[in-house]
């Protein structure tokens, strides 16, 4: 992890953990949005949404054209990935109208967990191998939007409390600006 060039430009295998590292956080926001009192859920239900609204905007904006593009590697990938992107925010928006704590509730934010676990783990192993492939360009712009997500998701977060499509678009103007 120290084998940085001149441009601080990011490794692949520093990219991989940067994009494990935000899965993980992201397993940790479910958690904490099911734990606690009703206000801690919804505290932490808020700061959830935020999170995979920014992580998935910063995907789509980096990691799926550059792999899109990447040499060899099977075409579609990022493709299959993006539709499950989409319905993520299916689930989320339909999460968004019910009443917290009801057990329809309950149910949506579980269905949205397998459905974002399922997704995490189908990045994981179908496109991190080909990090490798990626040009030092289109690793700097990837590891630059992950860390981005991951300093304003433990500061003051830059992205309003909306709805989810609401939050994807703000969070793409954001860290495309
Ligand atoms: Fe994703
Ligand atoms: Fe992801």
């Amino acid at each position: 992890m120290d084998q940085k060039n001149i441009d601080d430009v990011p490794t692949a295998i520093e990219i991989v953990g940067a994009v494990t590292a935000q899965h993980g956080m992201i397993r940790a926001a479910f958690h904490a949005a099911k734990t606690g009192s009703e206000k801690d859920q919804e505290v932490a239900t808020e700061r959830l949404l935020r999170l995979l609204a920014m992580h998935e905007a910063a995907e789509q904006l980096t990691v799926h054209p550059s792999l899109a593009h990447a040499g060899g590697g099977p075409v579609g990938v990022g493709d299959d990935r993006m539709a499950e992107e989409r319905q993520t925010v299916q689930l989320i928006e339909r999460l968004q109208e019910l009443d917290h704590g009801s057990y329809e509730y309950n149910m949506q934010l579980a269905l949205l967990e397998e459905a974002v676990t399922h997704h995490a783990t189908a990045e994981e192993s179908s496109e991190l191998p080909l990090f490798g492939e990626l040009g030092a360009t289109e690793r700097m712009r990837i590891g630059q939007a992950l860390h981005a997500v991951a300093t304003a998701v433990e500061g003051e977060c830059p992205i309003e409390y909306g709805t989810f499509s609401t939050m994807v678009r703000d969070s793409t103007t954001w860290l495309a600006g």
